[in-house]
């Protein structure tokens, strides 16, 4: 699949060149476009990059995602200078829970453990016991036992991991627009269409969607699930930019995305030209007020410890 743009060789050389005179390295999410994916030292889920982003011996993190991701990258990294090509690029699903409406909900819920999704601003982490990303959500949840769990902002996988617990789950009511925007019923139409494919779908789509599917996973369980399984046809129910991997790590086997709408322009927003003017004149550098950092940090270790 040739998916490079005109001028890609041109500018790669460029920003590799800077790269090596910021002794950088640059992280991309799955969902970035492909020639971003190309030029990445690591392309992961929300999981592993929070990993790399906290063992990386570079002095300078260009962050190809979005801000959450960068924001977790400067919790776990403070000395380093952490680099997100396009500061508008946000997660409407993290803007739609507040320090204060967390605050007031905690206010009624004073016993609950609050478990925090990563797609969250670094103010609600800080309010929060444990963070998760949608590859260790079951786990973290299952490790609290049984008690009762706050859990925000992401409804569906809020719903999702409280068939794996004990305990009683109570979801905030946020969503990712991108995933929550798969119907059944479009679903069912491309089902309809590909007979024969597995249906691989996210932990943030409807639990309608997630009652039809073959397998409910993380973008890293997505791939390894379509490395490892017979099928040859697979219907995909999250965001786009991942069959780029898919069809890299799997030549022959055919991937086709469940709704055409499952496309987050947020996501979309970085290009080469913007990591090499971030490169170059070291900006825009997302940083997070040390006494929000340190509490947001005891939350995303907590995490880390279990994963
Ligand atoms: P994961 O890659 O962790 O599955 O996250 C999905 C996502 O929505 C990131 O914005
Ligand atoms: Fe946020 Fe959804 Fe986009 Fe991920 S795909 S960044 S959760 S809006």
């Amino acid at each position: 699949m040739s998916t490079e743009p005109a001028g890609f060789e041109q500018l790669r050389d460029e920003i590799l060149r800077w790269k090596e005179r910021r002794n950088a390295v640059i992280l991309a999410h799955v969902y970035q476009p492909p020639e971003i994916q190309e030029l990445a030292d690591y392309v992961g889920d929300s999981l592993g990059l929070s990993q790399q982003a906290a063992g990386t011996d570079a002095d300078v993190i260009v962050f190809c995602g979005v801000h959450f991701m960068a924001e977790t990258a400067a919790i776990l990294s403070p000395e380093k200078v952490v680099l997100l090509p396009e500061p508008a690029a946000g997660c409407p699903m993290a803007d739609m829970v507040t320090v204060s409406a967390l605050r007031d909900k905690r206010r009624e819920m004073p016993g609950a453990v609050v478990v925090c999704y990563v797609n969250s601003s670094a103010e609600v982490k800080a309010e929060s016991d444990i963070c998760c990303t949608s590859a260790n959500a079951v786990r973290i949840v299952e490790s609290l036992g049984d008690v009762e769990i706050l859990f925000v902002p992401d409804r569906n996988l809020a719903h999702y991991v409280s068939r794996f617990t004990r305990g009683r789950v109570v979801p905030w009511d946020g969503y990712c627009p991108t995933h929550d925007r798969l119907t059944p019923e479009e679903l069912r139409r491309t089902m309809a269409e590909y007979p024969r494919a597995e249906v691989l779908v996210h932990p943030e789509c409807r639990p309608e969607v997630i009652e039809m599917a073959d397998f409910v996973g993380s973008t890293s369980a997505i791939l390894r699930r379509a490395r490892q399984s017979k099928a040859r046809e697979f219907i995909v129910g999250t965001e786009e930019g991942i069959l780029y991997q898919l069809y890299k790590q799997n030549p022959g086997k055919q991937f086709y995305l469940a709704s055409p709408a499952m496309v987050c322009p947020n996501m979309k927003r970085i290009s080469l030209e913007k990591v090499l003017r971030s490169l170059r004149d070291l900006t825009p550098q997302i940083r997070v007020p040390e006494e929000v950092r340190q509490r947001a940090l005891r939350a995303l270790e907590a995490m880390l410890e279990r994963s």
